[in-house]
């Protein structure tokens, strides 16, 4: 009897050390650009891609520098501090063909500086680097993507070219860089326009998904990405392009979305 009960708490306690064991699997992975694969964690769908209820008015305090050359913490992320200010949209990162074609459109040439506004894991400021091996800062305001960043910019080995600061974008001069990268939200992106407005001339503005109301494009690319999993699946995303300084554009009128409310209807059935 007292064997029968050892042997049944030994299987419920092998249980759950499977279970811890799997759960641990699942976390976050940092992986090279070219690898096509991600951080897949944190990522949600592109559909739930929306911005946090949480708003403050009180600026962040000065941008804090972080050498990319130092050694990431070991443990995952749980130790991390929680973002001072919650950020204006949850991470979901870019997939790394849409990241080419970012990257293509802007032209890059010798001695262009590229900042991306939210970085998440740093894929964007990591491949301008090592395809066209210009300078790149990478601004983020919450520390685990700050993390990600610094442990994918020292995998990729480009410390000499990118620099990752934990900073709210909002507060930041932009005047340095010559091309910036954004996947933000459409609101966003208006909301950065006085800051835009003071980039060099001729310096180049990349949207992921979002347009910039009032503001015309230049270029606007659809980028089919086929859907590692599922053969028979690929997304679409559509990326913008301006040069400063951009032409003006008759505010298109919002389109409100509607859903209609589908409702089940219980059909008799009579032999
Ligand atoms: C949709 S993700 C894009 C990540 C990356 N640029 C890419 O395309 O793969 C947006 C990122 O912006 C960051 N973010 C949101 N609000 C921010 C703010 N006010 N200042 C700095 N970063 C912010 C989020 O933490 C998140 O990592």
């Amino acid at each position: 009897m007292k064997l029968k009960a050892q042997f049944v708490y030994g299987v419920v306690l092998a249980m759950v050390f499977a279970c811890c064991l799997s759960a641990t699997a699942g976390e976050a992975k940092i992986v090279s650009p070219d690898t096509e694969s991600g951080v897949t964690s944190e990522a949600v769908p592109s559909a739930q891609l929306k911005g946090s209820e949480e708003k403050t008015d009180s600026k962040q305090e000065a941008e804090e520098t972080v050498d990319t050359g130092a050694q990431p913490p070991e443990s995952g992320g749980e130790d991390l501090e929680p973002p001072e200010k919650a950020p204006d949209v949850v991470y979901v990162p870019t997939p790394h063909e849409v990241v080419k074609k970012m990257l293509e459109m802007a032209e890059i040439k010798k001695g262009d500086v590229v900042y991306d506004l939210g970085c998440g894991d740093g894929r964007i400021v990591v491949a301008a680097a090592k395809k066209y091996k210009v300078k790149a800062v990478g601004f983020d305001i919450d520390p685990k993507r700050i993390k990600e960043s610094l442990a994918n910019v020292k995998s990729n080995k480009v410390e000499h070219l990118v620099t990752i600061k934990k900073a709210d974008i909002f507060t930041l001069d932009l005047r340095e860089a010559t091309v910036v990268t954004l996947y933000l939200l459409p609101q966003l992106n208006v909301r950065l326009m006085p800051q835009l407005k003071k980039l060099k001339p001729g310096s180049r503005i990349v949207s992921h998904a979002f347009d910039m109301r009032g503001a015309k494009p230049v270029q606007v690319y659809k980028v089919k990405v086929k859907d590692e999993d599922y053969e028979y699946y690929e997304s679409e995303h559509i990326v913008y392009k301006w040069v400063v300084p951009w032409e003006k554009e008759e505010p298109k009128p919002e389109i409100e979305e509607y859903w209609s409310p589908v409702e089940s209807e219980l059909v008799p059935v009579t032999n």
